[in-house]
Formats: C-alpha cells, structure tokens, sequence
C-alpha cells in the first residue's frame, strides 16, 4: 500500500425526510444563495422541502444550471453572489448543479478570470463555504472537493479539485430519487461503477481493504442497479444504490492504491464534442480501455473476474474475456449502450476527439501513464 493521508470534512446526513434538517447544519446568519437546474426539484416537491427549512432565512435563487453545467451560467450565478454580498451557497440537484456551485464557490473569490482554474489550474486559495442536497447518485461530488465544468463557447469540459470546495454537508434522501427518469438512475449507477473501477482496476498494491471495499461496492450496484429500475420507488434498494455511489468517489477506496482515470478523460472529450451523458461514454470507454490494457491490468482483471463476476474459468485469457463482456453486459442491462455507433458517432469522429485529448495535454493517460494518443485513438477504434 502506498503512503497516504485520508480527510474527509463532509457530513452526510442520509435518510428520508433529512431536507428538514437544513435549518441547523446552514449556518444561522448565512446570507444564502439556493442553486438548482432546470426544474426537476420543482415537480418532485424538494425545492418546496428546501425552501420551508430555511424560511425566514435570507434566501436568493439561482436556478437553469444545465446537465454538464456552463461556465457562461455559472459566472452569472457568480454576479448575484457579488450583487447580493452572499455568503453561503446551498446547491440543491444532481451533480451537475452541485459541480457549478462548487465553481461558483471558487469564481467569486478568485482573483483574474476564474477560467484559468480549470484552464490552467491556477490554484484555488480561497472559496465560499457550500452545502447541498443531493438528488441524483452518481457523481459522488456531494463528498469530495471535485467539479468538472463545460465551456459552451470552446466546447471543453475540464476539470478541477480543491479541499475547499468540499461540501460541508451533503443531505442524501432516497425519497428524492423516485422522480429520476430510467436513463439517469442508470447512469448514476454506471457512473459510480466506473468510479469504483478507475480506483481498482489497476495493479495489486496488496491494498486488501480498498480492494474488498471496492468489490463489495461493485456488487451492491450490480444486484441493486438493475432493481433500481425495476422497483423506482423500493427505498432499501434506491438507499444502498445512493450510498454506494457517495462512498465509490469520496476518496475512501482510492486512498493508497494507483488510479486509473483514462476512461473518465476520454469520456469527457465524448461528452464536449457530442453532447451524451457523462455516463454514456463511459459505458462506451470502458470496456475498450480493459480491453486494449489487459496485460497492464491483468492480475486485477482476473481478480475481479473471479471475485466480483465469480467466473471460473482455468484459462486467464477466456477468464479476462468473459469479465470484460460481464462488464458490457451490465451496461446494457441497465439500458446503456456501449459502443460509439450507438450514439450515431462515426469513427471518422476519432481524429477530432484525438486532436481535442491532444490540445488538453491528455498524452500519458493512466496508471502507468502509457496511454498515449495513439493508444487512445486504439481505445476509441475498439469502441466503434
Ligand atoms: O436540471 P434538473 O431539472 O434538476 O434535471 C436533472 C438533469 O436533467 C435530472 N435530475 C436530477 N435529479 C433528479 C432529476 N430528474 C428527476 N428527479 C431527480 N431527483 O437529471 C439530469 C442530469 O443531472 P446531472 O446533474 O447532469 O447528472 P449527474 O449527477 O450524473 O452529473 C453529471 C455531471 O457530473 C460530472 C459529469 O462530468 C457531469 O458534468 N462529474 C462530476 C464528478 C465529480 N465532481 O466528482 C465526477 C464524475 O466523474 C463526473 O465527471
Ligand atoms: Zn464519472
């Protein structure tokens, strides 16, 4: 196991009827700013939760942050900020809301043009305090201290990280995921898996507690992801599938052990040039990326074959086959496609998507960093 160190500032206060306890953990002389997107908090009755906890309460609205959020939007949301002098913000969505807000949070307090902190990652010394209600289990950004933001403009999506962007607090209420339609509880749940895989499927450290915490999570959402969308409102199982995806991304299993990450960076150029869900290229991605490194990876791949697929198979070779194909199976099991054709994306795409990982610096992606552009350009041939 490597060297590490584990902080994690953020409250969880999970279970049903918990938007209620905002009046407590926002502090008592916050000036507010409410975040939310485009509506979806309107219909399923939790904007209306949120707005009684805090009544009374110094409480402006931001509403129409977008799914991949804009930084054109965000830097507006920043101005009612300044106007306003608040001083709390309160993101209340999926992770794209709680993503904008944690850019809200570092943008007002940045000295220069706040794209350079994703551009140029230029450092984040100071940031408002922000917490949030969580309505889409995905991300895991309601616990960790990252945001990934999209420049309509340029077509980028990049990314940012700072321990002063955690959440103070994230309130988890199942309840709250009952509206989510079927494509977005699975991509949650394929979000989450991917998550827990750029964290395990790598090389042995002898990390026995990640690797166990990560195959336990990996099994939750393969036995509770496909129920999430066969029993939307069964509690047990929204509640473990909610829990899962906070714990597979708030550092925890990634502590110690070798990341991953290349599915993710591909994934975003996908998503900046084409517009899917994160999710989806993800799903497309990954299976490419076990593929094109299976001597990179092969220990974990038999591993998890075994342990979390319980494949039995005596040769390794068939072994790793049949867990990459149990792993596109589940995807598409919860109604994600998995191949780059499915989305009507030509291969003739791959040159710009190449171009676009290039222009970003993305040239040694991975655990080794031997993913080069022309392995990725492989990766997304072998996703066509
Ligand atoms: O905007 P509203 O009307 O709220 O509707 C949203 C949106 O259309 C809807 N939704 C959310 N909760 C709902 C609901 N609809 C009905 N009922 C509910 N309870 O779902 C749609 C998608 O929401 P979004 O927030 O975009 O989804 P998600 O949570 O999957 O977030 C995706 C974003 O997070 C980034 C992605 O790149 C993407 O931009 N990521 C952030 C990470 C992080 N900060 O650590 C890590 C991830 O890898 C990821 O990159
Ligand atoms: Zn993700």
């Amino acid at each position: 196991m490597q060297n590490f160190t584990f902080h994690n500032p953020t409250r969880i206060v999970f279970g049903e009827n918990q938007i209620s306890q905002l009046a407590k953990l926002v502090p008592a002389d916050a000036r507010i700013l409410f975040t939310y997107g485009g509506g979806s908090i309107k219909k399923n009755g939790v904007y209306d939760q949120v707005v009684d906890a805090l009544k009374d309460r110094p409480l402006f609205e931001f509403g129409g942050i977008e799914p991949n959020p804009r930084y054109e939007t965000l830097m507006r949301a920043a101005a009612t900020v300044k106007e306003n002098h608040l001083d709390f913000l309160l993101a209340v969505g999926g992770g794209s809301v709680i993503d904008g807000t944690k850019f809200i949070a570092a943008a007002v307090e940045f000295d220069g043009e706040p794209w350079n902190i994703l551009a140029k990652h230029a450092p984040v010394t100071s940031a408002l305090p922000l917490g949030c209600v969580l309505t889409l289990p995905a991300t895991g950004t309601e616990s960790n201290g990252n945001s990934v933001i999209t420049r309509a403009s340029t077509q980028e999506k990049l990314s940012f990280g700072s321990p002063l962007v955690y959440p103070q607090f994230a309130i988890l209420d199942p309840t709250t995921t009952y509206s989510l339609p079927p494509r977005q509880m699975a991509n949650g749940v394929v979000d989450a898996f991917v998550h827990i895989m750029e964290q395990y499927l790598t090389f042995p450290v002898d990390a026995k507690v990640q690797d166990r915490f990560a195959e336990g999570l990996l099994l939750t959402l393969i036995e509770e992801g496909p129920r999430s969308l066969q029993e939307p409102t069964n509690y047990a199982v929204r509640s473990n599938v909610m829990w899962a995806a906070t714990m597979a991304l708030n550092g925890l299993i990634g502590v110690g052990v070798p990341q991953d990450w290349a599915t993710h960076m591909i994934g975003h150029e996908i998503t900046a040039l084409h517009g899917l869900d994160h999710a989806q290229t993800l799903a497309i991605v990954l299976p490419a990326v076990m593929q094109h490194q299976r001597q990179q990876k092969r220990d974990k791949l038999i591993q998890y074959g075994r342990r979390v697929w319980n494949l039995q198979h005596a040769d390794e070779d068939q072994l790793i086959d049949a867990a990459i194909a149990a792993t596109r199976q589940f995807f598409e099991q919860m109604g994600t496609p998995t191949r780059l054709r499915d989305y009507q994306i030509e291969t003739a795409s791959i040159d710009k998507l190449v171009a676009q990982l290039q222009s970003h610096n993305l040239l040694k992606l991975g655990e080794h960093g031997d993913i080069t552009l022309d392995a990725s350009r492989r990766i997304l041939e072998l996703a066509a």
